[in-house]
C-alpha cells in the first residue's frame, strides 16, 4: 500500500468504535504516527495493534481538548492533521420533545467538541504554517433531518465551523474541510435504526429500508467507502482543497 502519511502525526478522535477506528487502521496503513482519542477506553484495543498511542478523554472538555494536542506534541512534535470525528446521535424524537438537556448534550460533543478541538489544533499548525483538519459532519449538516433536529443542528455548526476556520488559515498553509456521510453502517447508525424499529413496531431491517427509501443509491454506505474520502481529504498531496462540506452520501442531498 502507498505510504501516503509516512511519518506525519495525526491526531484522531472518536477512533474507539464506527468510522474512527476504521480510519485509525487506514491512516496507520499508510504509516501515519497516530494519536487516538475517544471517551471509550476501548480506544486502547484500537490503538495497541497499530503502534498508536491512545488517549482516553471527552472532545467536549476544553482541558481535554487541551492536553490531547499537548500528548500529541509530546510524543511526536508535530501534528500535521487532526481529524475530530467524535460524535453522538441521540434519540430520535420530534423536535418539540427534545430535553433542552439532550439538546445542550449533543451540542456540546458534536459542535463544541470540533470547536475545541480546532481551537487547541491550529496554533501548533499555523506555528509550523501547515496542516491539514477535517471534521466529520453528516448530510444531516447540509440538509434538514426530521425527528433529529439537535443532531442536525449541530452538524450544520460543525459545517460553518468548517468553513470559517478554512477562510482564517488558509494564508497559514492549512487546509480545513467537513465530510458529510449518510447513514453508514457503524453502531451509531445501528442505534438510529433500533429507534425507529421501535417507534414503528417492526425489525431493524424494516427500518432500515424506511429510512433508505430517500437515498438514491437505495443502501447504506460501508464504513469502507467513507474512509477513503477521509484519508484523500487529508493527503498532504491535496494542497488545494479547502472550506469545503463534501458530501458522500448516495445522492442523498443531490434530490
Ligand atoms: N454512522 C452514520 O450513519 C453517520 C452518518 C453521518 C455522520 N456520522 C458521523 O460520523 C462520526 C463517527 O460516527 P460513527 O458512525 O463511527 O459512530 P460510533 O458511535 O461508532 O463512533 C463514535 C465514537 O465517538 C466516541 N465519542 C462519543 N462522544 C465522545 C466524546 N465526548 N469524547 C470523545 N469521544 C466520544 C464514541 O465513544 C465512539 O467511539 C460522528 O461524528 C457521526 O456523527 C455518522
Amino acid at each position: 500500500m502507498a505510504e501516503g502519511f509516512a511519518g506525519l502525526s495525526v491526531l484522531l478522535t472518536g477512533a474507539a468504535s464506527g468510522l474512527g477506528a476504521a480510519a485509525a487502521r487506514a491512516f496507520a496503513g499508510q504509516g501515519a504516527r497516530l494519536t487516538l482519542v475517544d471517551l471509550d477506553p476501548g480506544v486502547e484495543s484500537v490503538a495497541a495493534p497499530l503502534g498508536a498511542r491512545a488517549v482516553v478523554a471527552d472532545v467536549s472538555d476544553e482541558a481535554a481538548a487541551r492536553d490531547m494536542v499537548a500528548a500529541v506534541l509530546d510524543a511526536h512534535g508535530r501534528i500535521d492533521v487532526a481529524v475530530n470525528n467524535a460524535g453522538i446521535g441521540g434519540a430520535m424524537a420530534p423536535l418539540t420533545a427534545i430535553p433542552v438537556e439532550e439538546f445542550d448534550r449533543i451540542m456540546a460533543v458534536n459542535a463544541r467538541g470540533v470547536f475545541l478541538g480546532m481551537k487547541h489544533q491550529l496554533p501548533p499548525m499555523i506555528a509550523a504554517g501547515k496542516g491539514a483538519i477535517l471534521n466529520v459532519a453528516s448530510a444531516a449538516g447540509l440538509v434538514g433531518a426530521g425527528r433529529l433536529a439537535a443532531y442536525a443542528a449541530s452538524k450544520h455548526a460543525v459545517v460553518g465551523l468548517t468553513r470559517s476556520a478554512a477562510d482564517e488559515v488558509a494564508r497559514h498553509g492549512i487546509r480545513v474541510n467537513a465530510l458529510c456521510p449518510s447513514f453508514t453502517a457503524t453502531p451509531l447508525f445501528e442505534a438510529m435504526a433500533d429507534g425507529i424499529a421501535e417507534r414503528h413496531g417492526v425489525s431493524r431491517g424494516d427500518a432500515t429500508a424506511r429510512t433508505l427509501s430517500r437515498v438514491p443509491m437505495g443502501r447504506i454506505a460501508a464504513p469502507g467507502e467513507i474512509v477513503q474520502a477521509m484519508l484523500w481529504a487529508c493527503a498532504p498531496d491535496n494542497t488545494f482543497f479547502t472550506g469545503q462540506a463534501l458530501a458522500l452520501d448516495g445522492g442523498l442531498t443531490a434530490v
